[in-house]
């Protein structure tokens, strides 16, 4: 049975950005495809993947753009960012670093993305929490709340809350 074209309501653009190896390729294949992979390597330069949900009875594609956390692909910011209807700034919940980096990942996206972008804050890794857990979650309970984000501890390995904090996003801008 053939399938029938997708008539598309609207389009979101959703950026995800933070440090190098939080984990930004491995939440996007588990929300686009629902895949993990274990021998993935570091992103170079940008790319996008897309998923198609309902929303309120609307179909809407959400492309979710990721780019290389590392300094060197920096260059790309004003182009990656611009039509940006949502962001995702990353860190990972075992790497105190990248936490510490989201106030500069959400200073770059308040100077080139769009003011009403819609912002989560997502804590990734969390399968790893008991043991290896390195940002207390009320500790970006905090920087949420100041920085007016929303937040979401998720596991890209497990898929953990991954679906949740994307639909979260999506409604928002919606
Ligand atoms: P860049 O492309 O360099 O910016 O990195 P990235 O943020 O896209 O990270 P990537 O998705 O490549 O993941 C980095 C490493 O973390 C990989 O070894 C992944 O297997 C691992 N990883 C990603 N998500 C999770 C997770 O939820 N749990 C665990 N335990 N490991 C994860």
């Amino acid at each position: 049975k053939p399938t029938l074209p997708e008539k598309i309501d609207y389009v979101f653009k959703v950026v995800v950005i933070g440090d190098s190896a939080v984990g930004k390729t491995q939440l996007l294949s588990r929300f686009t495809q629902n895949e993990f992979c274990f021998n993935s390597k570091s992103t170079i330069g940008v790319e996008f993947q897309t998923r198609t949900i309902t929303l309120q009875g609307k179909l809407v594609k959400a492309q979710i753009w990721d780019t290389a956390g590392q300094e060197r692909y920096r260059a790309v910011t004003s182009a990656y960012y611009r039509g940006a209807l949502g962001a995702m700034v990353v860190y990972d919940i075992t790497k105190r670093v990248s936490f510490d980096h989201v106030a500069r990942w959400v200073e770059d996206l308040r100077v080139h993305a769009d003011d009403s972008a819609v912002i989560m804050l997502v804590g990734n890794k969390a399968d790893l929490a008991a043991n290896n857990r390195a940002v207390p979650t009320e500790d970006a309970v905090e920087l949420a709340e100041t920085q007016r984000l929303f937040f979401a501890e998720v596991s890209a390995l497990s898929g953990g809350n991954v679906d949740d904090a994307f639909f979260r996003l999506l409604e928002e801008i919606f």
